[in-house]
């Protein structure tokens, strides 16, 4: 599965506006998907605004600017990463999804002028192809 060189263009794009700010809307990804999906705070042990959700944060940040460097081979850049979340945390992968919409309107409410409907497509896109990496039986 390849991502189309456009869609590629978006999202490189807009990470180069994020800038060092990824980290802090990936964790305001994570603090809206626990108030919104309530079950996915059981993998954490604290309160959404806990140490450990800003440290998860910013390492889904860092997992995902890491994706965006290794398109054209994300099982084996997040394989680590698939293990983690599958083997040992057990996690469901219905809550990869969630955050990945989570993420995609936290950033259409912080970027308003930028989240065309295309934006959102190729933006959608690119976590998908992270989620099947993750978590390759949502595929
Ligand atoms: C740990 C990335 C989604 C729960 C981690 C780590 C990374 C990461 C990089 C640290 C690995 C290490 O320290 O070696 C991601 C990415 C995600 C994602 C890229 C989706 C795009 C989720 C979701 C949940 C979750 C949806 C739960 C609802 C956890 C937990 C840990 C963890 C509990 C261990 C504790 C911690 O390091 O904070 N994840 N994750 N992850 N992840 Fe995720």
């Amino acid at each position: 599965m390849v991502l189309a060189a456009e869609d590629q263009a978006a999202v490189r794009a807009l990470w180069r506006k994020l800038g060092s700010n990824v980290h802090v809307y990936t964790t305001e990804a994570l603090e809206r998907t626990f108030l919104a999906f309530p079950s996915t705070k059981t993998y954490f042990h604290l309160s959404p605004r806990s140490a450990q959700v800003r440290a998860h944060g910013e390492k889904v940040a860092f997992a995902l600017t890491v994706a965006l460097d290794h398109l054209d081979d994300l099982p084996r850049a997040l394989s680590a990463l698939r293990v983690l979340h599958s083997h040992k945390l057990r996690l469901d992968p219905v809550n990869f999804k969630l955050l990945g919409d989570s993420l995609l309107v936290t950033l259409a409410q912080h970027y308003p002028g930028d989240f065309s409907s295309a934006l959102q497509a190729s933006l959608d896109k690119f976590l998908r192809h992270v989620i099947s990496a993750l978590a390759p039986s949502c595929r």
